[in-house]
């Protein structure tokens, strides 16, 4: 079980040391919401601030690119140190090429969807993925309200990777707390980001240890991750 604090809800004075602190308090990745002000209504971080994050940690990079225009900033985020950068299914078929663009970069490929949008749009490219990254409230800020109805297409995304026998991670983002982490946890998601639920924790370590066993009790037990465990390793900071 992966949980990967979401940076958007740290105190954003003090990055390093809010990336610090979630490392310190058993994070296994850090999340960075990445918007663009047009394939979102908002504005939020480049690679500058992943760069300085990197800096900031050995851990793992999560970048979520909830950008119209990801191609242009493929490089600029693998050169800053990310480990993984997720694209949206939104995008179309343009979204193949990207990921190859990613994986041909050395890094994890991640596929997101928002919740209006069909699960059948991610089937064609389930293959190329490392991650599915199951939006469950619409994206553009943190705190909002989980919704519920994305929690069949955590199914399917479960049921998919058995039936093809695809390894994807299965990544949940938006509204998870120690309420909701259960449900999206019994559905199959291996990798939860969480922003508000864990950096607005005055005890962020016992809230990623709270929020750990909540969703590792919860999970189906013939889960991939409950048979082998993966380490990510993160290379060397350029
Ligand atoms: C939403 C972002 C999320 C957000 C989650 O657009 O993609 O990563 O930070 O925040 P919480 O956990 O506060 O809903
Ligand atoms: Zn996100």
């Amino acid at each position: 079980m992966v949980i990967a604090p979401s940076l958007l809800a740290s105190n954003l004075g003090k990055i390093a040391d809010e990336v610090k602190r979630a490392e310190r308090a058993g994070a296994d990745w850090i999340h960075v919401d990445v918007m663009d002000g047009h394939f979102v209504p908002n504005l939020t971080f480049g690679p500058d601030i992943v760069k300085a994050v990197r800096h900031s940690t050995k851990l793992f990079i999560d970048v979520h690119l909830m950008c119209s225009k990801p191609e242009i900033l493929l490089e600029p985020f693998a050169e800053a140190g990310a480990n993984c950068l997720t694209v949206h299914t939104e995008l179309g078929a343009d979204a193949e090429l990207l990921l190859y663009k990613i994986h041909s970069l050395g890094l994890m490929a991640g596929l997101a969807i928002n919740p209006p949008t069909a699960m059948s749009t991610t089937e064609e490219f389930l293959k190329l993925i490392d991650l599915l990254l199951v939006m469950t409230v619409n994206p553009g800020y943190g705190g909002q309200p989980f919704v519920h109805e994305t929690v069949p297409k955590i199914l399917q995304a479960y049921k998919w990777r058995k039936e093809l026998n695809l390894s994807y991670r299965i990544e949940v983002d938006g509204g998870i707390n120690f309420e909701t982490v259960a449900e999206v946890a019994k559905s199959g998601a291996d990798t939860i980001v969480s922003g508000t639920g864990l950096f607005k924790q005055h005890n962020m370590k016992a809230a990623i240890k709270k929020m750990r066993k909540i969703a590792l009790d919860s999970a189906p037990v013939d889960t991939e991750e409950s048979k082998h465990p993966k380490k990510y390793v993160v290379k060397k900071s350029r």
